[in-house]
């Protein structure tokens, strides 16, 4: 039998929530803080929030008893043994992270520490946190013994957020303080150790193969690092195959190939070479930027995060005049659009390639019949309904009367659309697909018109002969 530890994480949002729960899937005590009242109240009341496999199931299982959500930080601080830090960090103006959240949580558990506990950052956050977090505990005159900083990054997805923490390719431990290692090694021990993943109702236990994860002990400003440069890794591999679809579709070369050559290359690897419309998320796009921003402060030239940036930016505006090329002029024009979240498997819109594209075809004069399946509620609170933009029931309804089918987020259940019921509905059987989610031929075979990513164009000869043959 494992340690219980009595955890408290700070904030509820997407790391916040994911975390508490599977620290007490893990068998610990868990306290969650948020200092939103009602959100506290929601999940009081097993209202998860968030759209997420397994959250409402392991929120059910703990939240009478190895769970608690409260707003009162200070009570929850003087039964801690380790405290998470999950709150929002997010982009300023300049790109930098904005620490105001992370500052107010580290005075008032200053003011509120008694006994020796662990201070975790689990928010991505800029390689000098730890020392502010320090100088913030010294000032309200905490003893140096009454508390120790590390910082544990986080590297779940979204979609896959439960599984992602309960089954991480590693844990990283950063810290200069053997107790401190020893408090996290105690917490993450019913992974490190395997035998979690033997329990029966454990999630994805017995169905995987699963190798228990290592823990990797590092300083903590290169734990504070390795989050930062994975996911600005994981951003310029996705600029990279964009540049190369770029390269591809000048050439009449196709990316999907070139990209399966390329991760064939076992030091390369396959994973995050899908061409597309670019990355979005609550995550790469402040991530790049706070690590630009990082890099400048300490005076060192790092060119290539802008340059993963700009690649970003641009691959919507070529999309767009993909768009414009498959229908010759916009104004006017009525598309339907498939999907809105900015990836499949989640109801998050943040720095949605969809949603911008939206704004911009709309600023085009053209009309939107736009579905998705988890993120229209989402979407609706930034973007109106009205004449320009309608949401629509399904993708069926979407397609109905268009001049064109645009998809922008990669939902599986858009890779099997029935396409010669999409080809009846549409006003010209023309699909512009930022995801690359079909075979060009089966499009074409289809009777469909087929613009994808860094592929050669598929024209269906019969495209302008179907016109209102509806
Ligand atoms: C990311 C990181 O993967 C995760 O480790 C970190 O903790 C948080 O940020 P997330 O934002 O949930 O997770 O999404 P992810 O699946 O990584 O996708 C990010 C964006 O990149 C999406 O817009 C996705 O569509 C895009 N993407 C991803 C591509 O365009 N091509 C790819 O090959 C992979």
């Amino acid at each position: 039998m494992n340690d219980t530890i009595r955890i408290v994480v700070v904030g509820s949002g997407y790391v916040g929530l994911v975390a508490a729960v599977c620290f007490a899937e893990m068998g610990h005590s868990v306290v969650c803080v948020d200092n939103d009242q009602q959100k506290v109240d929601a999940l009081r009341g097993g209202n998860c929030l968030i759209h997420e496999n397994y959250l409402p199931e392991l929120l059910e299982r703990y939240r009478n008893s190895r769970v608690r959500f409260t707003s009162d930080l200070a009570e929850a601080t003087r039964e801690a043994e380790a405290i998470f830090i999950a709150v929002g960090t997010p982009q300023s103006g300049s790109g930098i992270a904005d620490l105001s959240y992370v500052e107010a949580v580290a005075s008032e558990i200053a003011r509120s520490l008694t006994t020796y506990t662990v201070i975790v950052e689990k928010s991505t956050v800029p390689v000098y946190t730890n020392e502010w977090i320090r100088k913030v505990m010294e000032r309200n005159g905490v003893s140096q013994n009454l508390f120790d900083i590390v910082s544990n990054p986080e590297f779940l997805r979204e979609g896959t957020a439960v599984r992602d923490f309960l089954h991480p390719d590693r844990i990283v431990v950063g810290t200069d303080s053997e107790r401190a290692a020893m408090v996290l090694s105690k917490i993450y021990e019913p992974l490190t150790d395997g035998s979690y993943y033997k329990q029966p109702d454990a999630i994805d236990g017995f169905c995987t193969s699963h190798k228990p994860p290592p823990l990797l002990l590092t300083s903590t400003k290169s734990a504070e690092i390795i989050k930062h440069a994975s996911n600005a890794f994981l951003a310029l591999k996705i600029s990279f195959i964009n540049a190369v679809s770029n390269l591809c579709e000048a050439a009449n070369a196709d990316v999907e190939q070139v990209a399966q050559g390329m991760g064939m290359d076992s030091r390369i690897g396959p994973r995050f070479l899908r061409p597309g419309i670019g990355y979005g998320g609550s995550c790469f796009p402040k991530d790049v930027a706070a690590f630009r921003c990082v890099a400048e402060q300490l005076g060192v030239d790092f060119a290539l995060l802008s340059e993963v940036e700009t690649i970003n930016a641009s691959q919507k505006t070529r999309f767009l005049d993909k768009v414009r090329s498959a229908l010759w002029t916009l104004r006017g024009k009525k598309l339907g659009v498939l999907g809105l979240a900015f990836k499949g498997g989640t109801d998050d819109i943040r720095e949605s390639p969809a949603i911008e594209l939206i704004q911009m075809l709309i600023t085009e004069g053209c009309s939107i019949q736009a579905f998705d399946p988890a993120a229209m509620a989402r979407a609706e609170q930034v973007l109106l309904s009205g004449p320009n933009l309608q949401y629509m029931q399904d993708a069926y309804e979407a397609a109905k009367d268009v001049d064109a089918l645009l998809i922008l987020t990669d939902w599986a259940e858009f890779s099997h659309l029935d396409l010669q019921r999409i080809n009846r509905l549409m006003r010209y059987p023309i699909v512009v697909d930022g995801r690359n989610l079909y075979d060009p031929n089966l499009m074409l075979e289809n009777g469909i018109s087929y613009f994808s990513v860094g592929r050669p164009t598929k024209h269906h000869v019969q495209e302008f002969a179907t016109v209102g043959s509806h």
